[in-house]
């Protein structure tokens, strides 16, 4: 069976740009799939280096995970902290990657044009640490969006170079895995831009209804149609995107007739989004109130996941010791 891994980072809460970006197609390919998933609290500290909420993010990307429906006996869910072979993996492979090609990874630049008071160095080999996360699962596919396919290729790169310099086949090549259709990019509330962006753009797995109903209610609008059958502005074209993807063929083609005739009335698409996408976060949400507090069964999910995911990776990781000559006394 080939190996699926992907990772979120624990930036904070997931929103409904991470579940149709990412998690529902985790959840599909659980039952095809030896699957690995888990919470990538090293990278948050790139950016997020606060004591008081590492924990408390790692808890929560877990949680919704397990909420939206990651089932962790099926899959291995883990704790990316809770694998010291993957610390180590990062070690040697930063032997083999180059100043230079961290430097100019486009990620890197954002970044560092981001935050320029804190361009550390966990930022510039940030991408050695993925190709860690990835290689020691020997992983064939990683399922992400656009933005991290550099990763992805860089992440080839790494496994390439090891491979030819100690003259063995060891590291698979990962592809990023292609969803085709099913990969849908959420835009935010706010007129541009994807979902997550900032806070005020985003509607969280977590949020209650009457938040959701607020949240869509103050989303970006336009002065409404003037002529017939008229393009779309960015705004308007973002309501719908989400429509289409929490609502029926029915009702979005109920809405797209009211644009085109400029009968559309902004309150009532808003009032339909709001109720579809209460209709799909509604369960979700349950069930993380019902798990979130849940210490013990949160603490048995972390355990069987580090158990099985160090499997794996003491696996790898031995061998690649082997590979480089590192010998025991
Ligand atoms: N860099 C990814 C992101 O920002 C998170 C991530 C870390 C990841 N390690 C990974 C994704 C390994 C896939 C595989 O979204």
């Amino acid at each position: 069976m080939q190996t699926v891994l992907s990772g979120i980072r624990s930036t904070g809460n997931l929103h409904l740009g991470n579940y149709y970006g990412a998690l529902r197609n985790f959840i599909k390919m659980q039952d095809q799939y030896n699957c690995y998933f888990f919470v990538a609290d090293y990278h948050s500290l790139t950016t997020h280096p606060d004591p008081k909420m590492l924990h408390e993010n790692v808890k929560n990307v877990l949680t919704e995970y397990l909420a939206a429906g990651l089932d962790p006996e099926k899959s291995t869910l883990y704790v990316q902290s809770d694998i010291p072979e993957i610390s180590e993996l990062y070690l040697l492979l930063n032997m083999h990657a180059y100043m230079g090609e961290l430097a100019k990874t486009p990620s890197f630049k954002e970044k560092a044009r981001k935050q320029p008071e804190n361009v550390n160095a966990g930022l510039l080999t940030y991408p050695v640490l993925q190709a860690a996360d990835i290689l020691i699962h020997r992983a064939d596919f990683v399922p992400v969006g656009k933005d991290q396919e550099q990763h992805i290729e860089l992440t080839r790169k790494f496994g390439r170079r090891f491979n030819n310099f100690y003259g063995v086949e060891f590291f698979p090549e990962p592809q990023a895995f292609n969803f085709g259709t099913n990969l849908i990019k959420i835009p935010g509330l706010d007129g541009s831009g994807k979902m997550g962006k900032s806070e005020g753009n985003c509607i969280y797995l977590k949020d209650d209804p009457k938040t959701i109903e607020k949240k869509v209610k103050r989303a970006l609008t336009d002065q409404g149609p003037t002529e017939h059958n008229q393009e779309k502005p960015e705004c308007i074209e973002n309501l719908f995107t989400i429509l289409r993807v929490v609502s029926t063929p029915e009702v979005v083609g109920y809405f797209e007739e009211k644009w085109n005739t400029c009968e559309i009335r902004y309150g009532d698409l808003k009032k339909q989004l709001a109720e579809d996408i209460i209709a799909v976060t509604s369960p979700i949400r349950e069930r993380i109130l019902a798990i979130e507090n849940d210490n013990d069964y949160l603490h048995k999910v972390a355990k069987l996941g580090a158990e099985k995911a160090r499997e794996s990776a003491s696996k790898t990781l031995n061998a690649v010791r082997e590979i480089m000559g590192f010998k025991a006394f």
